[in-house]
């Protein structure tokens, strides 16, 4: 591949990584009109946004030495870490870090990047690569509010809400990781569930109709969630603690006796009975996240 000349490229946005989301943010730049440079560890995959005009540049610090705004969006952190270990010296751009990772890997990285003079935002996208460039983008960043208000010309081409936490590097990562928690755990329970149906010969489509009115009920259940756990107090107006701990048997009996793996009911059923024990039964389902909060951090927390 043929690395065109990177001169002249100021105002231009780096992005480093060419997974689907890489692709998909290099893209949504070169729609929105800024300069597009690009490295990946596998040059290859650039051939695409090359042929729409961006530029490959043979190294990371190649790409990142003519960018206002430099992206990293690979793996995870410590993929993140042999990327900008490529950088030689600090990029005169903002250091856009869009790889998923949990909220210390985001602090350490901020702090690994500050003693090496790396203006650092950390940043986590909610929304699937398709999203990029569309209304449907949601992308959450935290570090210093100054340099996201900076580069908030270039992040703004990749669509949709793009909003600033504060300063705590690590907070953008947090809210993706009890996010993914939300996402994962209801994806595996979807996945139990149709394991289960099709285990008593319910079709997958005719189980589906039902499925979704399952789901459909989870956006107020967030709010009530929100409110309880907020005013500390726990009504039961629709259902208690106890009366969970009875369905999640059924559903275990009925997965163990067709031979569908129980235990993530197990997991749950634990919850409930510790929850139980303490003397929460006749509270509302908010109080379990409030029970499964370590004691130390609950303390803090008030
Ligand atoms: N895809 C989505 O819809 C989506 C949605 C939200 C968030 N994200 C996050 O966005 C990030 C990128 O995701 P993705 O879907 O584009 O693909 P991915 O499979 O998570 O990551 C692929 C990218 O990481 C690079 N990479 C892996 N190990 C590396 C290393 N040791 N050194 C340098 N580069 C390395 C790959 O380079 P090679 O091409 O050379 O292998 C490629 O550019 C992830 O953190 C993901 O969680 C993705």
């Amino acid at each position: 591949m043929t690395h065109r000349n990177l001169d002249n490229q100021s105002a231009a946005v780096a992005v480093l990584g060419l997974g689907p989301m890489g692709r998909a943010l290099a893209a949504a730049s070169l729609a929105a009109g800024h300069p597009t440079l690009l490295w990946n560890r596998s040059p290859g995959k650039a051939t695409a946004l090359v042929a729409q005009g961006a530029v490959l540049a043979p190294t990371v610090a190649d790409a990142a030495r003519r960018a206002s705004v430099v992206i990293a969006c690979v793996i995870n952190y410590r993929a993140v870490r042999a990327v900008m270990s490529g950088l030689e010296r600090s990029p005169r751009g903002t250091f856009v870090n869009l790889s998923s990772g949990h909220a210390a890997e985001a602090r350490d990285m901020a702090a690994w990047a500050a003693q090496r003079g790396v203006n650092y935002l950390d940043g986590a996208i909610l929304t699937p690569a398709p999203t990029i460039g569309t209304p449907a983008a949601t992308i959450l960043y935290s570090g210093p509010r100054a340099l996201f208000d900076d580069s908030l010309p270039w992040l703004e081409s990749f669509g949709g809400s793009s909003v600033h936490l504060g300063a705590d590097a690590g907070t953008a990562a947090a809210y993706e990781m009890a996010l993914l928690d939300l996402f994962t755990m209801s994806v595996g329970g979807l996945a139990h569930a149709f394991a289960l149906a099709i285990t008593e010969g319910i079709p997958p489509t005719a189980f589906a109709r039902f499925a979704r009115g399952i789901g459909g009920l989870l956006p107020d259940m967030a709010d009530r969630f929100a409110d309880q756990l907020t005013s500390g107090t726990f009504a039961a107006d629709v259902s208690t603690i106890a009366s969970a701990g009875s369905a999640v048997a059924h559903v275990r009996d009925a997965a163990a006796a067709r031979g569908v793996d129980p235990a993530p009911l197990q997991a749950v059923q634990s919850i409930i009975e510790r929850a139980v024990a303490a003397g929460h039964g006749g509270d509302s389902y908010a109080r379990l996240a409030q029970s499964l909060v370590p004691a130390d951090l609950a303390e803090a927390a008030r």
